[in-house]
């Protein structure tokens, strides 16, 4: 605690008592207080409202007023005033009341000086942390203001992103429409017989038309989601017989690459309120990317078991995995890691973004669990058509 004469805060000392008054200013000023004194309320209150005042001493009982009027009339001139009040023994109940103007101290008479002395260098710090605290408060709410602006700033720019890109999939959808349609007509010989080469290129364009329709309906559709114009159309759900659909539509491709993509033994399990097409859009994704991810020779297995308030699905491959420095960015949108490894190299990154969208829509959530090489699950749940977790 400071009592040296580096101090500089000022005080003003309100007593009648003379000798006292002149005790404690000499006392206070040799520890480097500036000093005010005045010997009533009135003067006390006329020099507070001219001068700034740090810290005023006071007794609470005067000859011809109260102090605690006073206390009352500097609260009123400054809320943040910080006071001592002096008070004899026999004063004290009335005294300890002034604990409602926000007094710092409460020193008993009699008092030894060096008392009185600490009480002020106390109360004069205290007062600096308040002050302090209230500068960090106002800086904070500051901070605060300029973080909300700049949220809604981003905001802002994401929904200009989300309309530009709904624009440009529209856009460019029609002249693709176009090229799709001419394609198919020199594929199917309506302007003759096309010889093998220019067949096979063709070919080529059409596929990679499908493609690029793909890609731009996947933003279209995420797009939507995003602006939170897309809604469910719910009904009762039996989820093993959706991920039988699902896994029945892609066994091909699976197929083709060599893949076990089989339902785990489905267990009766109750029904969820669902939209159903909207399900299967999240389960073909993850087989999607299952199959885009785990080499020949792998497995896809699926599971749904029954918990108490939802129906649990997981999708567990044993492809090349996921580092675990990855693992929380892949539901971002846009996101894509090992792209140059063949089979993962299509895309946008979309995928894993729609599919939580569309679990948190339904009120579940989705995690993953992955291990480089040896495969990745990912677990998603959906609210039992009795919970109240998801209804709208
Ligand atoms: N089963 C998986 N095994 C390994 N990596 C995966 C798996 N699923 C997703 N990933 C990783 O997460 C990334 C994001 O997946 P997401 O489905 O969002 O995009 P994508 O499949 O690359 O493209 P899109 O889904 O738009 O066609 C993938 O590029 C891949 O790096
Ligand atoms: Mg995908």
């Amino acid at each position: 605690m400071q009592t040296t004469a580096s101090h500089k805060e000022s005080l003003l000392i309100v007593e009648e008592n003379l000798v006292v008054q002149s005790l404690f200013g000499e006392a206070l000023q040799r520890k480097g207080y500036r000093v005010g004194q005045a010997l009533n309320p009135d003067t006390g209150l006329q020099m507070y409202s001219k001068n700034a005042v740090d810290l005023v001493i006071t007794n609470i009982q005067f000859k011809n007023s109260s102090g605690i009027e006073f206390l009352f009339e500097l609260k009123r001139l400054d809320p943040d005033v910080a006071v001592i009040v002096l008070a004899n023994i026999t004063d004290l109940d009335m005294a300890r009341r002034t604990v409602a103007y926000g007094i710092y101290d409460l020193i008993p008479i009699p008092f030894e000086l060096d008392q009185v002395v600490s009480a002020v260098a106390k109360a004069c710090e205290k007062k600096m942390l308040l002050e302090r605290n209230q500068l960090l408060i106002e800086k904070q709410a500051t901070l605060i203001e300029k973080l909300h602006r700049s949220y809604m700033q981003l905001k802002e720019l994401d929904k200009l992103k989300t309309e530009f890109l709904v624009t440009i999939s529209h856009e460019l959808l029609t002249p693709l429409s176009c090229i799709k349609s001419l394609t198919y007509n020199l594929l199917h010989g309506v302007v003759g017989e096309l010889d093998p080469k220019k067949k096979e290129y063709a070919q080529l364009i059409q596929e990679d038309a499908d493609r690029l329709e793909e890609i731009l309906r996947d933003i279209l559709n995420f797009s939507k989601l995003e602006a939170g114009k897309m809604v469910l159309i719910r009904e009762p759900v039996d989820v093993n017989a959706v991920i039988a659909k699902v896994v029945r539509a892609m066994q091909p491709i699976a197929e083709a690459k060599n893949i076990f993509l089989r339902q785990m033994n489905p267990k009766p399990l109750a029904l969820v309120s669902a939209d159903r097409a909207r399900l299967e859009e999240i389960l073909a994704n993850l087989i999607e990317n299952a199959l885009k991810f785990t080499p020949a020779g792998g497995k896809i297995e699926l599971d749904a078991v029954d918990h108490p308030e939802e129906i649990r699905v997981t999708v567990r491959d044993t492809g090349m995995g996921i580092a675990p420095e990855n693992l929380n960015k892949i539901f971002a949108q846009f996101t894509q890691f090992h792209r140059e490894h063949g089979p993962g190299s299509q895309g946008i990154g979309l995928g894993l973004a729609v599919v939580k969208k569309l679990v948190e829509m339904h009120g579940g959530i989705i995690s993953v669990q992955s291990q480089v090489q040896k495969g990745t699950t990912f677990l998603f749940s959906i609210p039992r058509q009795e919970s109240k977790i998801g209804r709208t």
